[in-house]
């Protein structure tokens, strides 16, 4: 799609009461663009009233499916389904686990059968899939059929953590019906259908590659993980593959990134006092890492060795990275390319610069933490979609510095750089450039990036050209940290209810920067705050959330609505559609509104405020991720995730025996899946 934006007047007109007119106008191209820009206008579609029904509900004239859902073989020859079960609904081993469809699916992406460049834009009738699977939840995939919450035999816990990672597979449409279907390979291990598990082979690129932490990991995982499935079979490769796959990414050569978020939470210490571990805290530098990431199994359950502190007290430093997968090659081992960083990765948004350079935008998913982007050292190369396969290896990292003026610039993280920044009492040195992609964090903050309110995606519209257009939108899910109460200006705060204080941010925000001349590339930036997510009724507007707090959840800004029509809460990621529409999906809407999560279409041009139309809602307890459009525009697909695990009251499943809270897809016990949908009369969605 071609998405030049003329957001900059847009950008220009709300910046001038913060900045003054005065000192604004020097830096206006035109002030005729402002007069001229249109109203954003609303999308096509009667928006779903809000609602906690246990089902996918799409606007009238729309009909959603299943693509696919948890535990569906990806291989011919394979057991079906069992529905019935209660929990994995197959036999649930490791090995079964390794060749279905896992959980908590999240990024979804599409790839030409054949790749070309440029990616073509019209109906297709065969392609491949690329999903994340972010997490597990034990007591939804393993539930103890001896009275006790869950199944922790061994196998159980590999398998669990073999629902993480990444599906890869090919699909079919037939555009006469509008349906989609998943094509099996022929058999295990044939063809390129694939999963990749935290148990699979991968390689380390970067600067980072060989860093001591890293190298004695890779050494344990191998030994550990080599005594139950053999030695890697291509030489340097580690057994560690990749979990806690959040969103991610594309690039123009047909490779699929992958991001790992919150890896910190799949690692347990069976011993606080094995030598390993103890070893390990004596060095400054870990013990830092150590608790800024709080390394700790969520489930307290236990797991594979190569996951225990107390035998490889450096496991963490495999994971937290950005990692290439080429679904055209089964062959190419997944390539973690630590020059993207090390962090509680959301996204990772390939678009081209002027020079044809791959800039890749990430967001760090936590509380008062930064936003970044790479840019490659070398050039994207159309005709030798192999060669392009390294480009993410070698280039520079940066973290954005948000002014309070509009202002930005990216401040490129380096060891030479970090060293000279002041730094605190336990502050160490950074050995090389290297340590600092490991420490990605704690260089970002010395050198003085803005703390942001969970950045997740950071996305930049383009089409199959992947030409950037400099405008980026970043989805800031919120912050109900004390450490953040105060916010800054591109993470402003509501007033509180009784006017005495700032409001934690409970509702999220999308930031908007605008790339100097509209060059990806650029190392400065605009920037404004686009939409406040919420409630556009008044800029007090009072609502009692799941907590039982009395929170202002206003959609305004500086005085004046961001929005108008449907209210959301903790916008997480967005796509755009061709008409320049962004398509967010929420994660936690119900903690705020009594509504499930969903899909909310919003103009990203025109002047605000912008209205806003709810498109989709998911079943209960699930949040809504991985938005994704066909080329054709003619289909919708998004995830539905961690479905049932929580119930309309807030209760989260932990094996109650009136859980799970959901049915969702077919009646029996819950499962995630990917859904798709469709005009009833194949018409562009949306419109
Ligand atoms: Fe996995 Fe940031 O959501
Ligand atoms: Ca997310």
């Amino acid at each position: 799609m071609s998405t030049r934006s003329n957001s900059f007047a847009d950008l220009a007109c709300e910046s001038l009461s913060r900045r003054g007119f005065l000192t604004a106008t020097a830096a206006l191209p035109s002030l005729s663009l402002m007069a001229s820009e249109a109203q954003a206008a609303p999308a096509g579609f009667k928006a779903v009233a809000e609602n906690r029904l246990d089902t996918v509900v799409v606007p009238e004239g729309y009909v959603w499916q299943p693509l696919i859902s948890w535990g569906e073989p990806l291989f011919e020859g394979m057991a079906p389904l069992q529905p019935e079960k209660r929990g994995a609904p197959f036999n649930f081993t490791r090995a079964e686990q390794e060749n279905r469809f896992g959980t908590h699916n999240d990024m979804l992406a599409l790839f030409p059968a054949n790749w070309a460049y440029p990616w073509p834009e019209g109906t297709v009738t065969r392609a491949i899939m690329c999903v994340n699977h972010e997490a597990v939840s034990p007591f939804m995939a393993a539930p103890g059929s001896d009275g006790q919450p869950i199944d922790t035999g061994t196998d159980a816990l590999e398998a669990l953590y073999a629902c993480m990672g990444v599906s890869v597979f090919d699909v079919a449409h037939d555009p006469a019906s509008g349906a989609w279907s998943v094509v099996k390979g022929p058999a295990i291990g044939v063809g390129r259908n694939r999963r990749v598990t935290p148990f699979s082979e991968v390689v380390f690129d970067g600067s980072a590659a060989n860093h001591p932490w890293i190298v004695k990991a890779g050494a344990i995982v191998n030994e550990v993980e080599g005594a139950r499935s053999g030695a890697p079979k291509v030489s340097g490769a580690v057994k560690a593959g990749t979990f806690q796959n959040c969103a991610g990414g594309f690039t123009p050569w047909g490779t699929y990134l992958t991001a790992e978020e919150n890896f910190n939470s799949q690692f347990f210490t069976s011993n606080k006092t094995s030598p390993a571990l103890v070893e390990a805290q004596a060095d400054a530098a870990f013990a830092a890492d150590q608790s800024i990431y709080r390394y700790d199994n969520i489930w307290r359950i236990g797991g594979p060795a190569q996951f225990d502190l107390s035998r490889n007290p450096h496991g963490p430093s495999l994971y937290g990275w950005i990692v290439e997968i080429d679904p055209y090659d089964p062959d190419w081992r997944p390539h973690k390319h630590t020059a993207l960083g090390r962090k509680a990765n959301e996204c990772a948004t390939t678009v081209l610069s002027k020079t044809n350079k791959a800039v890749v935008y990430t967001g760090d998913d936590s509380n008062n933490q930064f936003v970044y982007k790479f840019v490659s050292r070398d050039q994207f190369d159309p005709t030798n979609r192999i060669a392009n396969r390294s480009l993410l290896a070698h280039g520079t990292l940066y973290a954005a510095r948000l002014e309070a003026d509009g202002t930005g610039r990216w401040i490129a993280l380096t060891a030479a750089a970090a060293n000279r920044a002041p730094r605190g009492p336990g502050d160490t040195p950074f050995a090389n450039d290297g340590d600092v992609m490991v420490r990605c964090r704690e260089a970002a903050l010395r050198l003085g990036a803005t703390k942001m309110d969970r950045p997740e995606d950071v996305e930049s519209p383009t089409d199959g050209s992947f030409r950037g257009t400099g405008t980026v939108f970043v989805m800031c899910t919120g912050n109900q940290s004390d450490s953040g109460r105060a916010g800054n200006a591109a993470n402003p705060r509501r007033k509180t209810i009784a006017g005495d204080g700032l409001e934690r941010n409970h509702q999220g925000h999308i930031v908007r920067i605008e790339e100097a001349r509209q060059d990806p590339a650029a190392l400065t930036f605009t920037w404004d705050i686009f939409a406040v997510a919420g409630d556009p009724s008044g800029e007090v507007a009072p609502v009692t959330n799941a907590e039982g707090e009395v929170v202002n959840v206003s959609s305004w800004h500086l005085g004046k609505p961001t929005t108008t029509g449907d209210r959301f809460a903790m916008p997480d990621n967005i796509t755009f559609d061709h008409r320049k529409f962004g398509w967010i999906t929420t994660d936690g809407t119900p903690r705020t509104f009594p509504c499930n999560d969903g899909v909310y279409v919003m103009p990203t041009v025109g002047k605000g405020p912008r209205p806003v139309k709810r498109f989709l809602t998911v079943p209960v307890g699930a949040e809504c991720c991985g938005p994704l459009l066909a080329w054709d525009q003619k289909t919708f697909f998004c995830g539905v995730q961690h479905v049932g695990a929580e119930s309309i009251t807030g209760q989260d499943y932990r094996g109650e025996p009136n859980g799970p809270y959901s049915s969702f897809p077919t009646g029996g016990w819950p499962r995630d899946a990917v859904v798709y949908v469709r005009r009833r009369d194949g018409g562009t969605v949306g419109t």
